[in-house]
């Protein structure tokens, strides 16, 4: 895997530091076995493999959409490692120029894997000068200026692009239509993160009772890049202050500490409930007051907050807008008031 740009901007929703980041490639899953959960996407992924290589032809292009921390990284490599051959990584902000992108395009190797994180950043030259290559392999460059320009079309080698995203909402439509393949990440299940933190307990040479490994697993948000940030942190914690092993004990410490709640929600979901139920009286409430309210744009909010309230049944999305649910109320500690209007939406 190559590296091209240095300028890999992170997303701005997640923060992950340089140590983290080493820390989660040292713990990526590097082969189909490792990689827990999505079953029907790994499965339907596996097929179009096997597929591609028989007719020894590049995979189609590409488009693996979800909250951060999913896992769509992880599968672009563990993609292109399966087509056997190089993943090139780059980001939607770090192609600033049109000539940036025929760079990276012409030094692909047939059948490689450009993987276009954050593709919804993509500025609208590059994604115009993309069209074409995703299309036909071919990039229409102009030469020279004014009245004596022309255009020179270049035949590049096949080959994929994989883009991610947490904004799908933001992709253009000419874009989207150019994947042959679109897939949803979707948050996994606590049993599938309890094999992910098992693995990496063991990676990291860190002991963790059973008990602390499902505590763990239904306090991380659905999200194994969450699971793992915890278990690093409580073993911080549990090397420090305790015997060096993972303890429900410590574990609790540590979830306190670092304000994670029982159901594994953090700070910005709990601001995102209460500015519901408390300035909105529980809603509805349209999206665009709300993201105002809690000075998000509507974007962040749809696609990175409320996607795991809904799963979890705290949030529901109505026609009038966004509403609290009973059980959010309850989880909160506030009294639900039960109003005309959420009966009628028999909640
Ligand atoms: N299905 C999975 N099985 C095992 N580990 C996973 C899985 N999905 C994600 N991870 C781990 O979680 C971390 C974050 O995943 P990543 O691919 O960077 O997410 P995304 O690109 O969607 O934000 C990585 O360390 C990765 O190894
Ligand atoms: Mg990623």
């Amino acid at each position: 895997m190559t590296n091209i740009s240095p300028k890999n901007e992170q997303k701005p929703e997640t923060p992950v530091t340089p140590e983290e980041e080493y820390l989660f490639t040292s713990l990526r899953a590097r082969t189909w076995d490792e990689f827990a959960g999505q079953t029907q996407v790994k499965h339907a992924f596996q097929i179009a493999i096997k597929a591609a290589k028989k007719r020894k032809e590049a995979i189609e292009h590409i488009l693996l959409y979800g909250p951060p921390g999913l896992g769509k990284t992880t599968l672009a490599h563990l993609i292109g490692d399966e087509m056997g051959v190089n993943v090139r990584v780059t980001s939607g902000p770090a192609i600033e120029r049109a000539g940036d992108l025929a760079a990276i395009l012409t030094n692909l190797e047939p059948r490689d894997v450009l993987f276009i994180d954050e593709i919804h950043r993509l500025n609208k030259i590059v994604e115009e000068t993309l069209y074409p290559a995703m299309e036909d392999f071919a990039l229409d460059i102009v030469i020279g200026k004014g009245p004596s320009a022309r255009t020179l079309r270049l035949d590049l080698p096949p080959f994929t692009i994989i883009g991610a995203t947490t904004r799908i909402g933001l992709l253009s439509s000419p874009m989207r239509d150019r994947f042959g393949v679109i897939t949803r990440l979707s948050f996994y299940k606590p049993k599938e993160l309890e094999e992910i933190l098992a693995r990496a307990a063991k990676k990291l040479n860190i002991a963790i009772n059973d008990q602390a490994l499902v505590e763990l697993s239904v306090r991380s948000r659905g999200t194994p890049r969450i699971a793992l940030r915890l278990l690093k942190r409580v073993r911080d914690v549990a090397q420090v202050e305790g015997e060096g092993h993972i303890t429900q004990d410590i574990l609790t410490r540590t979830l306190t500490m670092l304000e994670v709640d029982s159901v594994g929600l953090d700070d910005s979901d709990r601001r995102l409930l209460l500015t519901i139920i408390d300035k909105f009286a529980g809603g509805p409430v349209g999206i665009e007051t709300l993201a105002a309210a809690l000075s998000e744009d509507v974007g962040t909010v749809e696609e990175v907050l409320e996607p795991y309230l809904m799963q979890i049944g705290f949030l529901k999305r109505t026609p009038r807008g966004r509403v609290a649910t009973p059980i959010a109320y309850a989880h909160l500690g506030k009294a639900f008031p039960g109003t005309s209007e959420q009966k009628k939406l028999s909640l």
